[in-house]
Order: structure tokens, then sequence, then C-alpha cells
């Protein structure tokens, strides 16, 4: 296989814009992140169809504690809720959800709720779903440095963002250093599966060389071209 680009199997997605979709339409902020909540069970449900095996989301960054406190409880609360009604639905489609991110700084009550969905998905093999909570990847860079599991970290295929800001936001640095990066200025709570579908359209017309030249082997084949 050359750098095709056919397979997106790690797609991470920066879900940025659900407040001002909200603000736009006159309703509170908050009403966006529940719409968001919404995409983002579209948007699982859809990327298995689409070839996609790991999906890694960035719900709070850890920057974003410097936003109201009520904004941040509500959200603490949406996730909450989520982890909670999803662990059930992600156990019946072989969905595995881990959470990425510090958790010291997370209520109690959240951290539970992740560790026991993390324990009852574990044998998910459809989906890999990654919710970033509480994630800075530079802190996570840093981590990985000194325990020495950067290698580890697995590379992303495309990444995508929402919303029409055209930065990374401190979201999956290292992971990132080949993704292929695709923005859309529609807000999150708007991303349907036809969305993911468009954005997977383009991943697959670009052409991934990782340094090399045309038809050479990607960094997948190393073993391929040692032999
Ligand atoms: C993304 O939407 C969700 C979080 C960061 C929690 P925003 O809340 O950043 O929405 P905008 O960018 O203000 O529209
Ligand atoms: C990035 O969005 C974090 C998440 C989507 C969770 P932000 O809205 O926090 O990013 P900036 O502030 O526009 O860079
Ligand atoms: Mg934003």
């Amino acid at each position: 296989m050359s750098q095709s680009t056919s397979l997106p199997t790690h797609v991470a997605i920066i879900m940025d814009g659900n407040g001002r979709w909200a603000t736009n339409r006159g309703r509170p902020r908050f009403a966006g992140h529940r719409a968001g909540a919404a995409a983002v069970r579209r948007v699982v449900e859809a990327a298995p169809h689409l070839g996609i095996t790991t999906l890694t989301l960035f719900a709070f960054s850890a920057d974003n504690w410097k936003r109201p406190a009520t904004e941040v409880n509500r959200l603490l609360r949406l996730f909450l809720g989520y982890v909670r009604a999803e662990t059930a639905t992600c156990v019946e489609r072989g969905v595995r959800l881990t959470v990425i991110g510090r958790r010291d700084r997370l209520p109690p009550t959240l951290v539970e709720a992740v560790e026991t969905a993390e324990h009852a998905t574990a044998g998910g093999r459809t989906l890999h779903l990654r919710l970033a909570i509480d994630y800075s990847a530079r802190h996570a860079i840093a981590q990985a440095a000194a325990a020495g599991t950067l290698e580890s970290m697995e590379a992303v295929d495309l990444l995508i963002r929402t919303g029409g800001e055209k930065r990374l936001s401190d979201f999956l640095l290292w992971e990132s250093a080949y993704a292929e990066l695709y923005f859309t200025p529609v807000a999150w709570p708007e991303f349907s599966a036809a969305s993911l579908a468009e954005a997977l359209a383009e991943y697959r017309r670009r052409q991934r060389r990782f340094g090399g030249l045309p038809g050479l082997p990607g960094p997948r084949d190393e073993a391929a071209v040692a032999s």
C-alpha cells in the first residue's frame, strides 16, 4: 500500500462553534452545547460506516476552565449525562469509550462515570471513541515524554475543526504531525453525518507524502522498506 488516503482510520474533531450558533439564534450559549451533544451522537453513529476506527473528539480544553463557572458547570453536567446515558448504547454497538485528559480536576462523579464506561465498553471493537476532557496537548506531550510513551501515541489521519476558526487550540499536537487538516465554517451543532462524509471525501482527494515522493511507501510500510 502506498500513501493511500482511502482509509482515514483515526479522525479527530475540534467541536467548535456551539456558543456562536446559539447566540446567533437568540438562545443561551448552553443551548448550543446541548445541540452539540446531539451532533456527537450523530457522528459516533456514522463513523464506523465511513471506515473510521478511532474517533477523538475535543469536548473541553484545559483552557476552557477560564470560562464563567456557570458555563463550565453546565458543560461538566452535560458530559456526565452523556457518558452515563451512552454507556449501554456503546456496549450494544461495540464502541469502546475512553477519555483522555487530566482527571484530577474533574468532579469525582464524572470520573466515576468515565471509569464505569471505560470498563463496560473495554471489549468494543467497532469504533474507539475517545473524548478529550480537560485536555491539553502540550501537557499530554510533556507527560508522555516523562513516561517514555510518546511513540505509542496514535497518529491522526484527518483533523477536522468546525465553527470557522483555523487553529489547533492545543489539541493533539504530537499526533497530528502529518494529519490532513480540514476546516469548515459549519457550527458543531449543525455538523451531520453528511458533513462528516464530505470531510472524508475531501480527505480521499488529498495526497499524503510524509516527506517522501508520490508512489513511495508511507510510514505504515516501514517494514516493507526494511525488507
Ligand atoms: C465548543 O464551542 C465547545 C467548547 C469549547 C466546550 P464553543 O463554546 O467554543 O463555541 P464558540 O466558539 O463560542 O461559538
Ligand atoms: C477548542 O475550542 C476547544 C474545544 C472545542 C473543546 P475553543 O473555543 O476553546 O478554542 P479557541 O479559544 O477559539 O482557540
Ligand atoms: Mg470556541
